[in-house]
């Protein structure tokens, strides 16, 4: 029943490989291809539905307009006014310290920085400008802006930091403190994540002989 042919053979050989660069000659290149079956998009790309869930303030600085997420409800002990109702020089012990044990200042010398620089012990719920104006908790990157202007600008244009969803519009961007502690704002130097130890420890070898 077979047809052992081989010019059978040859035919359907022939018949295939013309089938095929046919097909492949449908698009002469991959953009053509693209172009061809693209279906044109409808919707309305967002990141609105990634945000959901984060309360978020809308900030203007310069030409930039775009959102930071809010702070206070993320503050263990604010509110700060639950203690600090009566001036610091009273609420101070000459004996050791009564509270905020965990906080020490990690950040510039204390000729330049001490509490008072950021908080306002009149008014211990706002932050404090170097010119004694209060600055809200949620703006503390004004704060920052005050000493570190080039992190400052390039954040505005969002070169420094980090998006908080996707690049999509609404724009919303990680503020100052979600990645740095103002208290101890540099970060620990780190190895990169593929350290290889049997390098290193060949490379030591190398050395010790
Ligand atoms: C549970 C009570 C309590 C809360 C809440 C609280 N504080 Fe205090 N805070 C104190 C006490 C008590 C002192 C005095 C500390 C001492 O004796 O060393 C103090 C001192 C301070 C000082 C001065 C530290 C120094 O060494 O000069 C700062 C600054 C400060 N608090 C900031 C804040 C801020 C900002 C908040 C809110 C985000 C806050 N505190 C919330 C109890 C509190
Ligand atoms: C460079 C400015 C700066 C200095 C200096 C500074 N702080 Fe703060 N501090 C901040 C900012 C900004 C926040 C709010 C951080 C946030 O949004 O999480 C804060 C938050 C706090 C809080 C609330 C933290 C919590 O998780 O409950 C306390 C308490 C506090 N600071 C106390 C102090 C004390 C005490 C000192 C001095 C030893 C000090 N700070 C020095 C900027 C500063
Ligand atoms: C009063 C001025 C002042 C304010 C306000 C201030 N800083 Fe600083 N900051 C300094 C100084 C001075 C240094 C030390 C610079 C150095 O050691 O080279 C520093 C160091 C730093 C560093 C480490 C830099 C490095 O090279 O490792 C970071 C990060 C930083 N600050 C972030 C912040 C953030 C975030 C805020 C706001 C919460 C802030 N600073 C507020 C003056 C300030
Ligand atoms: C998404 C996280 C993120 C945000 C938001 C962010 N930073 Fe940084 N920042 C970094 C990292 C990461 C570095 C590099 C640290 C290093 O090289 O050790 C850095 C470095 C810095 C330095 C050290 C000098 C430099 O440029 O390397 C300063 C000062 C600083 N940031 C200030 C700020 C200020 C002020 C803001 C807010 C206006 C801010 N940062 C917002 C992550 C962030």
């Amino acid at each position: 029943m077979k047809n052992k042919n081989p010019i059978f053979y040859l035919i359907l050989l022939l018949v295939l490989t013309l089938n095929s660069c046919k097909e492949k000659d449908e698009y002469h290149s991959v953009i053509e291809k693209i172009k061809a079956e693209q279906k044109p998009y409808h919707g309305k790309l967002t990141s609105e539905t990634l945000l959901a869930g984060t309360d978020l303030i809308e900030i203007t600085e310069g030409e930039h307009t775009f959102l930071i997420p809010e702070r206070k409800g993320q503050i263990k002990s604010f509110a700060c006014t639950e203690c600090h109702n009566s001036s610091l020089s009273q609420m101070k012990s000459l004996v050791g310290k009564k509270a905020h044990w965990e906080i020490q200042l990690y950040h510039a010398p204390d000729y330049i920085m001490n509490c008072a620089t950021c908080h306002n012990g009149e008014d211990m719920n706002s932050l404090n400008s170097l010119t004694g104006q209060s600055i809200n908790l949620d703006l503390s990157y004004k704060v920052c802006a005050q000493c570190h202007s080039s992190q400052f600008e390039d954040w505005k244009g969002g070169a420094h930091g980090k998006k908080l969803a996707g690049w999509t519009p609404p724009r919303a961007s990680m503020t100052c403190v979600n990645c740095h502690d103002p208290h101890k704002p540099s970060f620990d130097t780190r190895w990169p994540s593929n350290f290889n130890i049997k390098k290193a420890l060949e490379r030591k070898e190398g050395l010790d002989h």
